[in-house]
């Protein structure tokens, strides 16, 4: 019998795959930039299995093309990139790596709030431009953390793990979601559900956690904006589409809001010739809100697991299309 065939689209860190090379011949993408389209749907042809990342658009075309498929595994929690439904109608499962890096992600969004809040951005460049002068009560004021109101937008894995991050910081917590979370839980973290509007005119801080879908899709627009105080800062380790990338341009322009932090841009990488990159209120990092040593090793092992069950018709430990199986 013929072993199984896999395709990777970028090497993987710091992880042993003996197990799957037993299994399956394992052709992996060596470059930096992720495959070419033209490329992927040529290589999806001969495939078992996929192991794609979310710069990887595994879209109808390159599903439908991948007759011998048997599965796709990201390495990412994320899979808006992959055509989940036609994934589904062929049977197809598709894997993903939930949990493992959501504090990794969580305390990522942290550190973006508390950089955007008090300008340490700003700062940093202030030192190294030889324009630290003297101590000047007025240098490079901030806003307080303590006894603001933090917004957190989708109150899943990591929306929740960013409230617990906020118990120590004295902030009061509203949340939005698709589906109101139990009492039980809004007590033990000592927060209140709020409509998107009221959440949007009444906090400090606003940050995304929701999953991109076309009920996301730039559910941060000019009305959104409008809502929001003009102290108030946006932070977005999410997804870059919930955002509208001209609408949040046009409210740092025009002083609606005060800053935004964000993770994930819409396109990425941000063009350098993106607004967004001249305005001193604004910090931008390339997606790395899971780039630490451990939790990217672990989420190359879940891909690989998920991978490797794909392969064998076993279930898949992480799988975003269950219904395959029934
Ligand atoms: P999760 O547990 O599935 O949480 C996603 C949340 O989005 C769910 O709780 C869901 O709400 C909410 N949601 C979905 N549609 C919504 C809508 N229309 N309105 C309001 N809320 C909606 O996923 P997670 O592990 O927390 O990850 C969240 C997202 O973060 C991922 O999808 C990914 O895009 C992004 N992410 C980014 C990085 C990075 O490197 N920057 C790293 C990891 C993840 P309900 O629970 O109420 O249904
Ligand atoms: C990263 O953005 C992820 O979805 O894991």
């Amino acid at each position: 019998m013929s072993r199984a065939k896999v395709f990777i689209t970028r090497r993987l860190p710091n992880i042993d795959l003996a197990r799957l090379h037993q299994i399956a011949e394992v052709e992996t993408w060596e470059e930096k930039q992720p495959p070419p389209y033209s490329i992927l749907l040529d290589k999806v042809k001969q495939i078992d299995g996929l192991l794609c990342l979310l710069t990887d658009a595994i879209d109808k075309q390159i599903i439908e093309t991948a007759t011998s498929l048997k599965v796709i595994s990201q390495m990412a929690v994320g899979y808006d990139n992959i055509d989940v439904a036609t994934a589904t109608a062929r049977g197809i499962p598709v894997g993903n790596t939930p949990g493992v890096l959501t504090n990794a992600t969580a305390d990522l969004t942290w550190a973006l709030l508390m950089a955007a809040a008090r300008r340490i951005v700003e700062a940093e460049k202030f030192v190294r431009a030889g324009q630290w002068q003297t101590w000047e009560p007025t240098l490079l004021l901030g806003a307080d953390l303590n006894g603001s109101t933090l917004g957190i937008v989708g109150f899943g894995r990591i929306g929740q793990a960013v409230a617990r991050r906020a118990q120590g910081f004295d902030m009061k917590i509203l949340y939005y979601s698709r589906h109101r979370k139990e009492l039980a839980l809004e007590r033990s973290l000592g927060l209140e559900y709020a409509e998107l509007s009221t959440l949007l005119s009444e906090s400090d801080f606003v940050t995304l956690h929701a999953s991109l879908s076309a009920e996301t899709s730039h559910l941060i627009n000019d009305r959104a904006f409008e809502l929001m105080k003009s102290s108030a800062i946006l932070i977005n380790t999410a997804r870059g589409g919930i955002v509208d990338p001209s609408a949040l341009e046009r409210a740092l322009k025009n002083n609606q809001i005060a800053g935004a932090a964000l993770d994930v841009t819409d396109p990425e990488p941000i063009p350098l010739d993106s607004p967004l990159l001249k305005l001193d209120n604004v910090i931008i990092t390339p997606h790395i809100g899971s780039a630490s040593y451990q939790t990217r090793a672990k989420m190359a092992q879940m891909a690989v697991d998920n991978l490797i069950a794909g392969l064998e018709a076993k279930r898949l430990p992480n799988c975003v299309n269950y219904e395959v199986y029934h």
